[in-house]
C-alpha cells in the first residue's frame, strides 16, 4: 500500500531543508540534473503546515510556476496567462487546463522526498 501511495517502489530524491519553507510560500527547487534531462524543477508549497510539489512547467503553453507567496495562501500563479492552481492536486483553477504535474512527497525530519 505504502509503496504504491509514494512511487510504486522507485527510489525517491532526497530535497534537505524544506522545514525552511514557510507557510503559504512556494519555492523552486531544481531535483535532479535538470539540464541532463534526469531531474526536473519542482515548486515546493506549503498550505496549511502540509508540504506539496508540482513541477514548475505550466501545463497551459509551457510557461514556468513562479515561487513566493501563494495566491490568497493557497495557489499557485504562472505569470505568463495568471493562471492559477492548486498545490495540493495540481488542478487548475477557474480555467479550462490541463492539471500541472503533482509528485508524491514525503516531509519527515525536515527534508524531504520526493517521487519524480
Ligand atoms: S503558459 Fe502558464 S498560464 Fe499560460
Amino acid at each position: 500500500m505504502l509503496r504504491k501511495l509514494f512511487g510504486g517502489g522507485r527510489k525517491p530524491a532526497l530535497v534537505k531543508g524544506t522545514h525552511k519553507l514557510q507557510d503559504g510560500f512556494a519555492k523552486k527547487v531544481d531535483v535532479g540534473d535538470v539540464l541532463a534531462g534526469t531531474g526536473r524543477q519542482v515548486v515546493f508549497c506549503r498550505i496549511e503546515g502540509k508540504l506539496y510539489a508540482l513541477d514548475s512547467q505550466c501545463p497551459h503553453e509551457g510557461g514556468r510556476i513562479a515561487d513566493g507567496p501563494l495566491l490568497d495562501g493557497k495557489h499557485v500563479t504562472c505569470p505568463l496567462h495568471h493562471y492559477k492552481f492548486d498545490p495540493t492536486t495540481g488542478k487548475a483553477v477557474d480555467v479550462a487546463c490541463p492539471n500541472a504535474k503533482a509528485y508524491k512527497v514525503r516531509e519527515a525530519d525536515g527534508d524531504a522526498e520526493i517521487w519524480l
